[in-house]
């Protein structure tokens, strides 16, 4: 890989910030100070940028706790992105794992493993995401019923079977856990609107064996354990 590209991938400034930190002399490879940007990197050299060693991350992984207001989308020219909210990360190609609404909270993958995504999000591989969900209404047995059985939602469009687990239910709220095998456009608050219900609060708990960690907080986040991707690539 090419020096430039190496330092860009790695946070260290757009390519011509890099090429210009190269050609000033700011960049060693193994000890010497290289000025060709186009320098080649291998996997064992040792790369000082400003004194500080770059190490270079192929793969990044981040568990965030999507608070409500902010957007799923990876970059907007108006509004803050969950990608704003990941402070931390090295490479500039992370993306999230499928869309949350803005005014959803809750689990959001953040990756740039394009593969990885392709597994969770194809709707041929069926991947159960639990939403906890409160709504405007009774979730009767007969609704329950309807969700095992599959909702014909708006447009005809039909969503596969899913599963209420009932937590509270009273005349005015319902409170329940919801686990669904697709993703499709604002799923959850369509199934509900086809048995005459409106969402009040949304939150993802779970996508496939990936947990939401509580304990980040809301707009919090944390690089996933060796374990979690293991688990997460099957
Ligand atoms: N279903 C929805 O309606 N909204 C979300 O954000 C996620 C699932």
């Amino acid at each position: 890989m090419r020096l430039d590209k190496f330092l860009a991938d790695m946070g260290e400034g757009s390519r011509s910030q890099v090429k210009e930190a190269i050609r000033k002399g700011r960049v060693l490879l193994n000890g010497k100070i290289i000025k060709n940007p186009e320098e080649k990197v291998k996997d064992t050299d040792e790369v000082l940028m400003d004194q500080r060693k770059i190490t270079y991350t192929s793969m990044e992984y981040f568990m965030l706790y999507k608070p409500a207001g902010i957007l799923s989308a990876s970059k907007d020219r108006m509004a803050p992105t969950v990608l704003d909210l990941i402070t931390e990360k090295k490479r500039k190609d992370l993306f999230p794992v499928g869309r949350l609404d803005k005014d959803t909270e809750g689990l959001l993958l953040i990756t740039n493993d394009g593969m990885l995504a392709h597994k969770l999000l194809s709707p041929h591989n069926h991947v159960p995401k639990i939403y906890f969900v409160r709504v405007n209404g009774m979730i009767t047995d007969e609704i329950k019923q309807q969700f095992q059985t599959g909702i014909v939602m708006d447009k005809g469009e039909i969503a596969l079977p899913a599963n209420i687990k009932l937590l509270s239910c009273k005349e005015a709220e319902s409170e329940a856990e919801l686990t669904i095998y697709e993703g499709k456009f604002h799923q959850v608050k369509r199934m509900f609107a086809a048995v005459g219900l409106m969402v009040l609060y949304l939150k993802r708990l779970s996508m496939g064996s990936l947990i939401l960690d509580e304990s980040l907080g809301k707009g919090g986040f944390r690089p996933l354990s060796r374990r979690e991707i293991e688990e997460l690539k099957g």
